[in-house]
């Protein structure tokens, strides 16, 4: 996470920002292939726009955001493709991991990261623990999920329990995002507009946003923009 200062929008509330944000970072294949360049060039520059747009939220004083990083669904992709993205993730915790912790940035992962090489797995671990009690920022990497995945990992384990619950809340205990802030805020990049198996119990009353930008190219003025956006929205909870 490399400090450089943006200038702020004069139309954004700081007030009234989210609490939770998360974001599809869809279209790294064709940004890289409009210029082309090999499909994990893409992946590269795509990693290369998350610490700058990380570092972005996190200057902006938002609480916690969530990436969608890898789904299980991705693993259908060539093994060249799979093997590039853990590159850039495996590059990219060895290489910002310790600015977390000056940062007072935890780092969570949602998802069942564990079937990823072992090594990135460790790094992982390690990263998890030793940021753990940072209060300032949580960086959820949703890493090998699937929501319904997810989902189905929660009811087992209240079967395994034997017990019948009682409220949403209670279910939300056995999720990745369990202690998470409510999900306010889903950016999508690349023009598609689907949810892709993401979030799917959380984002129940969240805000969407869909934005033609590829990935690499979502800039921390077009954050601004779709936050903007987010300030107008009228957030009824179901209520009048
Ligand atoms: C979707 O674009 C992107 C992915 C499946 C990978 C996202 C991963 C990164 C940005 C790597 C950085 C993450 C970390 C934590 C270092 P796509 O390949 O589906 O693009 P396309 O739809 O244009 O083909």
């Amino acid at each position: 996470m490399e400090a450089k200062k943006v200038k702020i929008n004069k139309r954004l509330d700081l007030a009234r920002l989210p609490q939770h944000i998360a974001i599809i970072m869809d279209g790294n294949g064709r940004w890289a292939t409009r210029r082309g360049l090999p499909r994990n060039m893409g992946h590269k520059a795509g990693c290369e726009n998350l610490k700058v747009i990380v570092q972005h939220i996190y200057d902006l004083g938002i609480k916690c955001a969530t990436f969608f990083v890898f789904s299980t669904e991705n693993w259908r992709r060539p093994k060249e493709e799979i093997d590039g993205i853990f590159a850039v993730v495996r590059d990219y915790l060895n290489e910002d991991g310790d600015d977390f912790v000056k940062k007072g940035a935890r780092i969570i992962v949602s998802g069942d990261y564990k079937k990823l090489p072992a090594d990135i797995v460790e790094t992982f671990e390690h990263l998890i623990d030793k940021t753990k009690d940072c209060t300032k920022f949580t960086l959820n990497l949703a890493v090998n999920y699937g929501a319904r995945d997810e989902m189905l990992r929660g009811i087992n384990m209240v079967v395994r329990e034997g017990r019948e619950l009682a409220s949403p809340d209670e279910f939300e205990k056995y999720l990745y995002s369990s202690g998470l802030p409510p999900l306010d805020f889903v950016i999508r990049t690349s023009g598609e507009q689907r949810l892709s198996n993401f979030m799917l119990w959380q984002l129940a009353y969240s805000e969407l946003y869909f934005t033609r930008t590829y990935w690499p190219s979502f800039s921390p003025k077009e954050l601004q923009l779709a936050l903007i956006d987010f300030q107008k929205r009228k957030r009824r909870f179901g209520a009048v």
